[in-house]
């Protein structure tokens, strides 16, 4: 059993959670992903680590309660224990001295994972640039923790009331505008929002990687779940992943797969709550 350390309301319904998993903490790196399973009939539940710490054996959770087995996680308290907490899985970003800016573009709770990419890649000696967007300023996540670790950050803002106002390619716009050499950018957040950041690189060709939570089951790369196309070759997110280039993402096909279970998924939602 994997005990919850500590439990914050980060904004309404975005939960932070800080789980004691020393084994997963000891080999996890920027851009790695953990599968939990709150109970035995609880469903696996696929989330990239926001943050982790190998003296405390931590390892940082960000989630959203958007279904069933999320309002179950989220029902728990600092405490209570997860049955399992398996990781760290998939692929860790690629960390280099980079010639140039290194940018990460978190939407929504996406800003958590880019925390750990942003830390190492300033680590590494790059100079960084965080853009963080949100539908209001009220749900901004994790800003204070994203200055400690970045030169400098951009907020976006859906309705205008912090930063730029509209999306968070508006950032990218900008920084390309005042002539920021950029290296590379990493986007993570909703599906469309990373291919909105992709589709306005490409004909820049700024090298642009975004990590994808497609269904996963195993997480291992034995179901096939995961399954997502990646220039003309089918890759598995949990085991060629998460990242991938933005460029070569067929994004149309992701989104479809991830509606494939929808209704299913608002039957569970409405069960658990009754
Ligand atoms: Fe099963 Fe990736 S989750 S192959």
């Amino acid at each position: 059993m994997f005990k919850i350390l500590k439990k914050e309301e980060l904004s309404p319904n975005v939960f932070s959670m800080d789980i004691d998993a020393p084994r997963v903490a000891r080999k996890a790196q920027a851009g790695q992903f953990i599968v939990l399973r709150v109970d035995e009939k609880g469903e696996r539940i696929p989330l990239t680590i926001a943050n982790f710490d190998r003296q405390t054996g931590r390892i940082n959770i960000v989630f959203q309660v958007i279904g069933a087995s999320t309002m179950e996680l989220a029902a728990l308290n600092e405490g209570d224990a997860i049955l399992d907490f398996v990781g760290p899985l998939g692929r860790p970003s690629e960390i280099q001295k980079f010639d140039g800016t290194v940018v990460v573009v978190g939407g929504g709770i996406g800003v958590a994972p880019t925390f750990p990419i942003a830390r190492a890649m300033k680590e590494a000696g790059n100079k960084v640039i965080a853009i963080m967007g949100a539908k209001t300023k009220d749900i901004l996540i994790m800003e204070k923790e994203m200055k400690e670790v970045t030169d400098e950050i951009l907020v976006t803002t859906d309705d205008g009331s912090r930063g730029i106002k509209g999306f968070v390619t508006y950032a990218v716009q900008e920084l390309v505008d005042r002539g920021e050499k950029i290296a590379q950018i990493t986007a993570i957040g909703p599906v469309i929002m990373m291919k909105s950041v992709a589709d306005a690189t490409r004909e820049y060709g700024i090298h642009t990687v975004v990590s994808l939570n497609p269904i996963m089951v195993d997480g291992t790369g034995m179901c096939g779940g995961c399954r997502v196309t990646v220039g003309d070759e089918t890759k598995f997110a949990c085991v060629d992943g998460p990242e991938f280039d933005g460029h070569l993402v067929d994004f149309r096909g992701l989104m479809s797969r991830q509606r494939m279970y929808r209704d299913m998924e608002a039957e569970e939602k409405d069960h658990v709550c009754r």
